[in-house]
């Protein structure tokens, strides 16, 4: 009542009267997330992939399965790749007995484990060579937006041996630059069925295609690990350059490898 009385009198000199609150906390302004992907990286679109199907051998093989949880620390590459490798280790092998096989790029071993352990089940003895620099990656350039020299340093060749001794029994390790500090430990006229590239950098990947195009037999497969990767800008650009050539057919794998197939 002595309210509205005293409402009433300010309100005869056209005031109003009000409360007035003290330390009302001021809401901040909702921000939408902007949206990571799709984005387009140095002319290519990147978007998280996710195909619908659902046919999954990976985890029935129970070799695979069991082989890739012992290894998986010892690699950057998903369980998708891992079981890809897995396979074609054996198809080509299959092709040719004789061929040999070779991955740049090994770091902590994980890709060579699986590879070389799938040949050992097939009793091949065939050479797997091994190159890495144990210094990380060399050869960046323009072309890689995201890579600089060095990365991936944090590995070494005893790491490496510890995990292969028991994996496969003719491993030959190249330790250093590939091609040009150790290619000439690889007898002339080998012949190549297996490259795994996971270089993660234009320049390393064109030198060891130059090299080996001419030793890698009809039928012989070149897996580029990091074709799907915005990471890898260069290694997209390589690949696609290589699309151009008509003795070669290339395919896009969801996981993100290119398979590059010499057919001529
Ligand atoms: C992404 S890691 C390889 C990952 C490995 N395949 C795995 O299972 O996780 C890249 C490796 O390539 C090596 N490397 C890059 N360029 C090279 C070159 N031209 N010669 C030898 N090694 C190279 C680096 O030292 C590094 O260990």
């Amino acid at each position: 009542m002595l309210k509205q009385i005293v409402r009433g009198f300010f309100n005869l000199f056209g005031l109003n009267l009000v409360r007035v609150q003290k330390n009302i906390p001021v809401p901040e302004p909702v921000k939408e997330p902007e949206p990571e992907w799709p984005k387009t990286i140095e002319g290519n679109v990147y978007d998280l992939v996710r195909p619908y199907a659902n046919y999954s051998p990976w985890l029935g093989d129970k070799l695979f399965h069991n082989l890739y949880g012992e290894i998986r620390k010892n690699t950057l590459v998903d369980i998708f790749r891992c079981f890809e490798l897995w396979e074609i280790a054996g198809k080509i092998h299959g092709l040719d007995p004789e061929a040999a096989f070779i991955e740049i790029g090994v770091w902590r071993g994980g890709t060579a484990a699986v590879v070389g352990k799938k040949l050992s089940l097939l009793k091949a003895e065939t050479p797997f060579y091994l190159a890495d620099t144990y210094t990380g990656v060399k050869k960046s350039s323009e072309k890689d937006a995201f890579y600089f020299d060095n990365e991936h340093a944090d590995t070494s060749e005893e790491m490496v041996r510890d995990l292969l001794q028991d994996k496969y029994s003719h491993y030959v390790f190249l330790n250093g630059i590939f091609p040009e500090d150790t290619a000439h430990l690889v007898p002339e006229g080998s012949r190549f069925g297996y490259c795994h590239i996971d270089v993660d950098v234009y320049n390393s990947a064109n030198d060891v295609v130059t090299w080996i195009w001419e030793k890698l037999i009809p039928g012989g497969v070149i897996v580029f690990d990091d074709y799907g990767f915005h990471t890898c800008t260069g290694i997209t650009q390589f690949v696609n350059e290589q699309k151009l050539k008509n003795d070669r057919m290339i395919i896009h794998n969801l996981n993100g490898h290119a398979i590059m197939v010499k057919i001529r």
